[in-house]
């Protein structure tokens, strides 16, 4: 017999952190986790982790012969940054890897007669606004409006959003009889801000290195000028969205591609909050035009209502919670010198 398992790609990732953790809680779920890292001990006890690439067929193939694999939170990309550095290897991860996990799932649920459930994080980086003007006039954008990313991790999330939905809907169309496929859900986040990890190869990332920078007493220069602005949300709530999402009634979902907002702030404001928690903390703008211009192409704001209605999203951290009750008490722990 298999035992059944919620597999985790991308464990070692920030959302991966969170994630374990929270499903952790509950001691019924068995977790299986991938990533070409290992897993801090305190974490790795917590689940079965496998070392490896998910572009290896014949590891995935292995997995699912020894685990019955009930939901799949498919984590693993390369972020924005990264990507723009190596946009060919960004693609093989990004799509490929996500390709070939829809296929064994899609495969995996005919087998078993039974929807495995494909959980996706997408991001606010598959909007593309054309300049600052239009930024600011369209400041809340919904989920259909402005989808020209200008970044391949944009173009690789806005194109796996449209495979899962083919997976779930459409896979093996012209079959005599639909076989039974995937349950694909996608959220689109925004900036996450984690106050104990760090993310790595993001744009978002002056939000959270600012933060993190200021706790550790160094001095940081932030890449986008005081005026960028962009969606940004706590990571409890980030894990909440996708948990909650998990959780709806298939029937009450409209869509299956949710935007998920919390707060937006622009980078002066996120100085202002650490400043007035840490006013010894050095911190400069010296914008990175190529990377700012990223930012720039981002969405000031997100329209979530479509999530708020179907499934009754609302995140728990408003700006103030999330600054004054989540990061800052813990960045400050995370930093604090032994006596
Ligand atoms: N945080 C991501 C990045 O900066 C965007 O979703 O790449």
């Amino acid at each position: 017999m298999r035992k059944r398992a919620i597999l985790i790609t991308g464990a070692s990732g920030e959302v991966g952190h969170a994630l374990i953790r929270r499903l952790a809680e509950d001691g019924n779920n068995v977790l299986l986790t991938l990533d070409l890292h290992e897993l801090p001990a305190d974490l790795a006890r917590l689940t079965t982790h496998v070392v490896g690439n998910l572009l290896d067929t014949h590891l995935l193939t292995r997995l699912v012969s020894e685990y019955e694999i009930d939901v799949i939170f498919h984590l693993a990309a390369l972020l924005s940054t990264r990507s723009e550095i190596t946009p060919e290897m960004a693609h093989e991860v990004n799509v490929e890897g996500t390709l070939g996990l829809l296929k064994l799932a899609a495969e995996q649920s005919q087998w078993r007669n039974q929807s495995i459930q494909f959980m996706f994080p997408s991001s606010i980086a598959v909007y593309g606004m054309p300049d600052r003007e239009s930024k600011q006039l369209f400041a809340r954008v919904r989920e259909f409006e402005w989808n020209q990313p200008r970044t391949m991790y944009g173009c690789n999330k806005l194109y796996c959003e449209m495979l899962g939905c083919y997976y779930s809907r459409h896979y093996r169309q012209l079959a005599a009889q639909q076989p039974v496929t995937i349950d694909f859900r996608c959220v689109r986040f925004p900036g996450l801000l984690s106050a104990f990890t760090l993310p790595s190869g993001g744009t978002s990332d002056y939000g959270p290195e600012m933060i993190h920078a200021a706790a550790r007493g160094e001095a940081y220069a932030c890449f986008v000028r005081e005026e960028a602005r962009i969606p940004f949300m706590a990571m409890p709530d980030a894990v909440a969205a996708l948990l909650d999402l998990a959780r709806a009634p298939r029937e009450k979902l409209t869509r299956q591609v949710y935007n998920v907002g919390a707060f937006s702030l622009s980078a002066a404001q996120i100085r202002d909050r650490v400043m007035a928690v840490f006013p010894d903390a050095a911190i400069r703008f010296v914008p990175d035009l190529k990377r700012e211009a990223i930012v720039d192409s981002w969405p000031a704001d997100i329209d979530d209502s479509a999530a708020r209605m179907d499934w009754g999203w609302s995140p728990q951290y408003d700006v103030n919670r999330a600054f004054d009750e989540y990061l800052f008490p813990n960045v400050r722990q995370r930093y604090v010198q032994p006596a």
